[in-house]
């Protein structure tokens, strides 16, 4: 029998520039050359724990994010692909994500990363406008983007691009003309997602000052529509709530390990995992402080937080990332959640079953967020 399948997160915090809508566990790079050699040992030393704990598996994905781990040196990037490929079984077409700045620095390093074993770019342009990308305090201009997807499209077998929407004062003509360039620079994939304005950072200060107005839901809601019908048009299927690929072979199998409740290791400071163990499902996460994942990991500790997720959490989280897909979830993960035909049929069309799973339609996906809540708490 092949043993389960498995996914393998590997979380790199550094930043050149810390954005001012960014809530992911990051630190700014300020060369720290020691602190980022001893995290990369933690890192392959994390991984041994880890495969020790989940013995054989099939390995289908690593996926380096972060932070920015384009900035990682491609070297360190292959050392520990090579760990993650050799203490698990690899699949034949094994995809190895890396998330990417599009700085004109990193883009001259993307060989080095397809040489290191990476074979899908994950780039993150986030806008082709040169005033947003201001807006936004990224460290690169269009310019740099362009040609950074150039290069990736180039190089890597895979390439998805990562944009960013409803921007203070965008107008549907603007997002209608980025959309369509960022699609025609050879991708395969691309996440647009709307910001969010995430409480901690510089932008919700700004929002609380009324010094940024983010648009109103009209507007935003304009917005959505568009993206959809430009991907649709393009052949870019909504395979997910804010991730279009062109093509079932094109959608991220990393993301899928999540969505389909598949088994994933997380490493790296304030990585999260989830591990099916002798029956168990258990949820794993690492210090987000990166000397305290560190020293962690150097204590023999592996994934210090380790949580025995109840039957019901175990449904709540399938509900909660299956409805997000295309595909939906079947209504037998959902059993301790006892959602009856009732509940579905006062969601009017929201959501509904088709060949035992609960796939909810176009008209819910922009309320999601309300179709999980009244499940949830009406079961
Ligand atoms: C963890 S970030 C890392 C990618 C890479 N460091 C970069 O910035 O391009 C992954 C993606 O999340 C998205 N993202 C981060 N914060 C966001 C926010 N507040 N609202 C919407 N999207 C956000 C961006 O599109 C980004 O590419
Ligand atoms: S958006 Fe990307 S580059 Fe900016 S702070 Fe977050 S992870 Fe770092």
């Amino acid at each position: 029998m092949t043993p389960a399948p498995l996914g393998v997160y590997v979380h790199w915090p550094y930043c050149s520039r810390i954005c001012p809508y960014c809530d992911f566990n990051v630190v700014r790079d300020r060369g720290r050359s020691r602190q980022q050699a001893g995290l990369v040992r933690a890192i392959l030393d994390d991984l041994r724990i880890q495969a020790a704990l989940t013995g054989p598996r099939t390995l289908v994905s690593i996926f380096l994010g972060g932070g920015t781990p384009s900035l990682l040196d491609p070297s360190a990037a292959a050392e520990i692909i090579e760990t993650a490929r050799a203490l698990w079984s690899p699949v034949d077409d094994l995809e190895v994500t890396l998330e990417a700045n599009p700085t004109d620095a990193e883009t001259s390093r993307f060989a080095a990363f397809a040489d290191a074993g990476v074979n899908r770019l994950s780039l993150g342009l986030q806008s082709l406008d040169d005033d947003a990308l201001r807006l936004l305090g990224r460290n690169h201009d269009a310019a740099a983007s362009r040609r950074a997807a150039e290069r990736a499209a180039s190089i890597f077998p895979r390439l998805s691009i990562d944009m960013i929407y409803a921007l203070p004062g965008q107008t549907v003509a603007d997002w209608t003309s980025e959309l369509r360039e960022a699609i025609s620079l050879g991708c395969e994939h691309v996440s647009p997602y709307q910001l969010t304005i995430e409480p901690g950072t510089a932008f919700h200060r700004a929002v609380g000052r009324g010094t940024l107005r983010p648009p109103p839901e009209d507007i935003a809601a304009d917005l959505y529509e568009t993206t959809q019908s430009i991907l649709e048009a393009a052949g870019f299927e909504a395979y997910e709530v804010s991730n279009h690929a062109r093509g079932p072979t094109a959608r991220s199998r990393h993301n899928m390990v999540y969505w389909r409740g598949q088994d994933y290791v997380g490493v790296g400071p304030g990585a999260h995992g989830r591990l099916s163990l002798n029956g168990d499902r258990w949820a794993t996460h690492a210090p987000a402080a990166i000397d305290d994942y560190i020293a962690t990991v150097a204590r023999g500790e592996g994934p210090s937080g380790r949580e025995r997720l109840s039957l019901r959490e175990r449904a709540l989280e399938r509900l909660l990332m299956g409805l997000r897909t295309l595909e939906g979830v079947r209504m037998s993960e959902l059993a301790p959640l006892g959602i009856d035909d009732a509940a579905i049929a006062a969601l009017d069309g929201l959501a509904g079953i088709a060949n035992g799973r609960l796939i909810v339609t176009s008209s819910g996906r922009p309320v999601l967020d309300r179709i999980v809540r009244e499940l949830a708490h009406g079961a």
